[in-house]
């Protein structure tokens, strides 16, 4: 019988993993049915568990039950344990294991794809909601010089940087941070089409500003970045990718290629 793969999410129409995960199974040879399932906002739980009871081997878990995910979980594997949330499910010795490959995707994406090396550099996260603490730990596993966080609403940013301080250097931006080698916009405003204030923020030629978000089109966040003259523009398409590689390579043992899929979007 065929193994069966789903993602999780309200909503989910849009959602481009069962064709990442699609072409990954191709890569290796194997035959899967991946599909996207709607779950009401009330009933996450009770879908997930009817999943697995009915053979489902493994699922993908998107905004907004990626908390409800790791509540489920009788197990929570490293990365989630530190985000407190999942986007990777499957069953272990009959018991539901949550995993969280967002933080490690992107890590893969800025590294590997991009060459970006993460050691030694001064990074600023804009944001401090869920999208925030799926990739702090895995950002400071990779020693930065100091993660800066800075949220419109402080206090958040506040809870970030005491939840994950025994991780590694992060801290509230001021006024007198350094200029960064990184910008992350890990803020929902690209949603909403909202243009951060960027002009304020110190950078230099080189730096980098990466969308957590993905769009055929700059995102506003990237857009306002090139108007200040930033060259370096990444959006989240690679961190995509990558955190489907990592889920599959849970899934299947087999980490797939995924150049191919970084270098050719649909
Ligand atoms: P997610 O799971 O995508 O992180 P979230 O937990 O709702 O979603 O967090 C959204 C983040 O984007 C928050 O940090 C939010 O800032 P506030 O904490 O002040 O609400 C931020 N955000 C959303 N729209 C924004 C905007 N237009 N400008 C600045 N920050 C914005």
């Amino acid at each position: 019988m065929m193994e069966k793969y789903a993602v999780f999410g309200n909503p989910i129409n849009h959602s481009k993993s069962p064709s990442i995960h699609q072409h990954f199974a191709e890569q290796i040879g194997k035959k899967i049915s991946y599909e996207t399932i709607c779950s009401p906002l009330d009933d996450f739980a009770t879908n997930v568990h009817n999943f697995f009871k009915n053979g489902g081997c493994g699922a993908n878990v998107t905004v907004p039950f990626k908390l409800a995910a790791f509540e489920l979980a009788e197990f929570k594997n490293n990365a989630a344990q530190m985000t407190k949330a999942a986007n990777t499910l499957f069953i272990q010795n009959d018991k539901l294991i949550a995993d969280n490959t967002d933080g490690i995707g992107l890590v893969k994406d800025l590294t590997i794809n991009n060459g970006f090396n993460i050691k030694d550099k001064n990074i600023l996260i804009l944001g401090a909601g869920g999208a925030v603490r799926g990739i702090t730990a895995a950002l400071l596993n990779e020693s930065p010089k100091l993660l800066s966080i800075k949220n419109r609403t402080k206090i958040k940013a506040e809870d970030i940087v005491n939840d994950f301080t025994k991780l590694g250097p992060i801290k509230l931006y001021d006024d007198n941070s350094q200029e960064f080698d990184l910008i992350i916009n890990a803020t929902s405003s690209s949603l909403s089409n909202d243009k951060l204030d960027l002009h304020d923020l110190p950078y230099h030629q080189q730096t980098i500003c990466y969308d957590l978000f993905y769009s055929d089109e700059l995102t506003p966040f990237l857009q306002n970045a090139k108007e200040q003259g930033i060259n370096q523009c990444l959006d989240g398409w690679g961190m995509l990718v990558e955190q489907a590689a990592e889920s599959f390579n849970i899934w299947h043992q087999i980490r797939p290629q995924t150049t191919y899929l970084i270098n050719n979007r649909f």
